[in-house]
């Protein structure tokens, strides 16, 4: 699902000013990303195309931008996407928590690096934090991912 404001909750400041952030007001719409720490990556939306944490970005930082979650993913409903799948096969998650947020970041990485390399794909995730899995299925789903996404390319 894309939206092009995600803003429900407003928490205003001493002044007045509302310093929502895009992670406290769209996790009352999703459940794909209700953190708010700002250091695991597991609120990784995108913004405009471009990877961004939403526990970090004002709701009204957003306005007109189109903010896509883990929820647009899929690309109809009941069909996950070709990452999701390698996530699937590969076991690459255990209590979730990290998921959204590095499917939301590799989803992006993989559409500007369609060929990328393990070291690659592991720089890419260094600022996503993981306590399950240990990285290595999210490693080799991310790698899988890409060679069938070449694949789908120049089918
Ligand atoms: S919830 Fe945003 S970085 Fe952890
Ligand atoms: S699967 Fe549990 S933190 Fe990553």
């Amino acid at each position: 699902m894309c939206c092009s404001i995600l803003s429900c909750r407003h928490v205003p400041d001493s002044e007045g000013e509302d310093v929502s952030s895009l992670g406290s007001s769209s996790a009352e719409y999703f459940g794909g990303m209700a953190q708010e720490c700002v250091r695991c990556g597991a609120c990784t939306v995108e913004i405009d195309g471009v990877s961004a944490r939403a526990c970090l970005t004002l709701a009204v930082q957003i306005e007109g931008a189109q903010v896509r979650t883990v929820e647009g993913l899929a690309p109809e409903p009941g069909k996950l996407s070709v990452l999701q799948e390698a996530f699937r096969r590969h076991h690459a998650l255990q209590c979730g928590f990290c998921t959204p947020g590095i499917l939301m970041s590799l989803d992006n990485f993989l559409r500007g690096h369609p060929q990328p390399d393990e070291a690659a794909v592991r720089e890419h995730l260094a600022g996503h934090l993981c306590r399950c899995t240990g990285y290595v299925p999210i490693v080799n789903a991310a790698l899988d991912a890409a060679a069938k996404l070449r694949q789908t390319d120049h089918a």
